[in-house]
């Protein structure tokens, strides 16, 4: 098969684990260099070990907490130290707190959440953005299906995820004097670390697997390799589309369902 992003130089922000990975993984597969980040520091080192092992592209890990700005600029630094360009930036790392009231939920809390979810996606365009230009390279931004349809006891994620399709749309508009693309993803319910997480903070784990699979049309979840193709088609193939949310949600928006809120107690 041939390499769809050969030699093309690829950011994504939290590929450790979950979707990131995913994505880390389909663009070494198709011959792209990566550089991806997270905070810790053993999941990313084994996998940037595993994915340069199989090639046929190769990886960077950088250790980085995206939600501190000189963090950012490190990590735009190093991979144009090292590869000497960009071409697409895949803005990813994001949290999904626990599922709480608005009553209970603090201006502190939501204010950290706006700075990992979306003031680093900004940061991270900002910085990597000069190098695009001189590419006409491309953004993929990571935002959630719940932003177009909301979620229970979730109002500051949900927010988050409303603002990067927002701002993509109006990157996509600034960026386009320098045939820069700016695109995002909207995941439906994929299963990653994050979901097994919130899933394991209810009182039955395996049901809330089981009603997450449900949620789609298809019956089951998206895979992190899913997640990787649908950010390969938009960095690789989608050269007319910018400023679109593509869904990437296994018909989950489509059809009723049991929205009254005994149901939803
Ligand atoms: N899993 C889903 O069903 C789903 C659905 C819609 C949207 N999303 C979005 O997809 C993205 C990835 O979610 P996931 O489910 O793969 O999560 P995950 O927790 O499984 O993985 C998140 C990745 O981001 C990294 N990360 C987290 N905080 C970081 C920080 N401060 N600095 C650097 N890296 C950091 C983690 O190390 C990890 O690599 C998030 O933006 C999330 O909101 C997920």
């Amino acid at each position: 098969m041939s390499l769809r992003y050969h030699n093309k130089v690829v950011i994504v922000t939290g590929g450790s684990k979950g979707i990131g990975r995913g994505i880390v993984k389909v663009f070494v597969e198709n011959g792209a260099a990566v550089v991806f980040c997270a905070r810790g520091g053993a999941p990313g080192q084994t996998l940037e070990a595993q994915l340069n092992k199989a090639g046929p592209g190769n990886c960077k890990f950088v250790s980085c907490d995206m939600s501190r700005e000189e963090d950012i600029k490190r990590l735009i630094a190093v991979t144009v130290e090292t590869y000497g360009r960009i071409d697409c930036l895949v803005n990813n790392a994001g949290w999904h707190p626990p599922h709480k009231p608005t009553d209970d939920t603090t201006a502190e809390e939501f204010r950290d959440l706006l700075n990992l979810n979306l003031v680093s996606y900004f940061l991270a365009s900002k910085y990597a953005l000069p190098y695009l230009r001189t590419h006409q390279g491309n953004i993929i931004n990571v935002s959630s299906l719940v932003a177009s349809i909301g979620q229970k006891d979730a109002a500051p994620y949900v927010a988050t995820k409303g603002a990067i399709i927002s701002m993509t749309k109006a990157m996509a508009v600034d960026e386009s004097r320098y045939n820069v693309r700016v695109n995002c993803i909207s995941p439906g319910n994929v299963m990653t670390p994050l979901w097994e997480e919130l899933a394991g903070q209810t009182p039955d784990a395996a049901a809330a697997v089981k009603m997450g699979e449900n949620a789609q049309l298809m019956g089951r979840m998206g895979t992190e390799a899913e997640c990787g193709l649908a950010a390969l088609y938009l960095a690789a193939d989608a050269t007319f589309c910018t400023g679109i949310d593509l869904l990437l949600s296994g018909g989950a928006e489509l059809n009723y369902g049991f929205k009254s809120q005994i149901c939803l107690s």
